[in-house]
């Protein structure tokens, strides 16, 4: 049990889950997570902001009991997916007389998901008001913050933007607010690699619509509250921005050595060239640390063998998520080995449609390299250089 106030009467009423250690069965957590909710005492009404996944229901439901709470008005659903709606069932049977309210296409997806009737339900539209006497919640439409449904909700005299997933990080911590700046920005950034990525042109849209607003408080519903704003704005601004770095991130698989030799030499002539290098062995890393060097890198080098006339599968998987999370990358380039033939080189390609990138000229070698593929590499090296030195001219610090 976990309460904590942020401000007169608004309160942390959610869970922490240490031990999860996999998302959606997908994203790795190496630091869990929390499904944060949270509970407004109006004057003349009480809303509960999402509530918990379905594991932690009981804390959620102490937390109330823990503040004696006898009433609830409204439970605020800003998004469908049950890790925060999960919940949202037993509290309607603990208090009957709750409405849940949200937007007309969120209603639908809760009456899929989690059989909610429809009149238990209180639809919202963009900008509308809820007042709770002395308190006054606005909800913002903001879709694709992963899902289509999902909303923002913004207590005005408290001045607190509750964003459920958007500028969350996946990380477990004692700590309410982001007081480890270095540590949540690490966790915020992974969160952001593995979810918000492929909708960075609609959290721009969003980010300038919530400008207008005074926020003295950003209140997602995982990881720590940030009440020093700026901290994670300015972080957002930047990841999603068209800027990116002078940076090559190598995703590598190596069966028998050939690849692995041509990785080597490629990452210290670059690293000589002073482009900034991060190799991912696909057989070792976490997915989730691939993704995160993918937020700001300008080259992807994608350097796998030949398994069965094809790429290595682990490369068939990272190939397949770096497409569908689509990175700003502005170059991509393909190296590897075969034994006796295949296409692997055709595959890669065919499977990065999302990218707009320019395909830097492939060094695929007949087992293991030699003089003239060394050669190879040293000219592709001199081909990203070249392209990394413009964009060092864009002033990324
Ligand atoms: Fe944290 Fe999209 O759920």
């Amino acid at each position: 049990m976990v309460v904590r106030e942020i401000k007169p009467s608004v309160y942390y009423v959610g869970a922490i889950d240490w031990d999860r250690r996999l998302f959606d069965e997908l994203i790795p957590l190496p630091d869990g997570t929390s499904y944060n909710s949270y509970l407004i005492m109006g004057r003349e009404g009480v809303a509960l902001i999402d509530t918990v996944d379905p594991t932690k229901e009981h804390e959620l439901t102490a937390n109330l009991k823990e503040l004696k709470i006898e009433r609830i008005d409204y439970v605020i659903a800003n998004h469908a997916e049950q890790d925060h709606s999960g919940a949202i069932p037993r509290i309607l049977e603990l208090y009957p007389e709750a409405k849940v309210v949200t937007n007309e296409k969120c209603k639908g997806m809760l009456r899929d998901l989690l059989l909610i009737p429809d009149h238990r339900f209180l639809t919202v539209k963009d900008g509308e008001l809820l007042s709770l006497g002395n308190k006054t919640l606005e909800f913002i439409l903001a879709p694709w913050v992963h899902w289509p449904e999902t909303m923002l909700t913004y207590l005005r005299e408290d001045k607190i933007l509750f964003t459920c997933d958007l500028f969350g990080s996946h990380l477990a911590t004692s700590e309410l607010y982001a007081i480890d700046e270095s540590k949540v920005y690490e966790s915020a950034k992974r969160y952001y690699a593995e979810i918000m990525m492929p909708f960075r042109f609609m959290i721009r849209k969003h980010l300038e619509r919530i400008e207008n607003l005074e926020i003295e408080v950003i209140a997602p519903s995982h990881g720590p509250i940030y009440n020093e704003p700026e901290f994670i704005l300015n972080a957002y601004k930047e990841w999603i921005s068209d800027k990116v770095r002078n940076e090559v991130v190598i995703a590598y698989v190596s069966m028998h050595g050939s690849t692995s030799k041509m990785v080597q030499y490629l990452i210290d002539l670059l690293i000589g060239k002073g482009v900034r290098v991060k190799p991912f062995n696909l057989t070792r890393t976490d997915i989730g640390e691939l993704a995160m060097a993918l937020v700001d890198a300008a080259t992807l080098v994608v350097a796998s063998p030949t398994v069965l006339a094809n790429a290595h599968p682990a490369m068939v998987y990272a190939v397949y998520l770096v497409n569908a999370l689509r990175p700003k990358l502005r170059y991509v380039t393909i190296i590897g080995s075969y034994g006796w033939g295949g296409r692997m080189l055709e595959q890669i390609r065919g499977m990065l449609t999302n990218l707009k990138v320019e395909v830097i000229e492939p060094v695929i070698v007949e087992g293991y390299p030699k003089e003239e593929d060394f050669k190879a590499l040293s000219k592709l090296a001199d081909e990203i250089h070249k392209r990394h030195e413009l964009i060092k001219r864009e002033e990324w610090t």
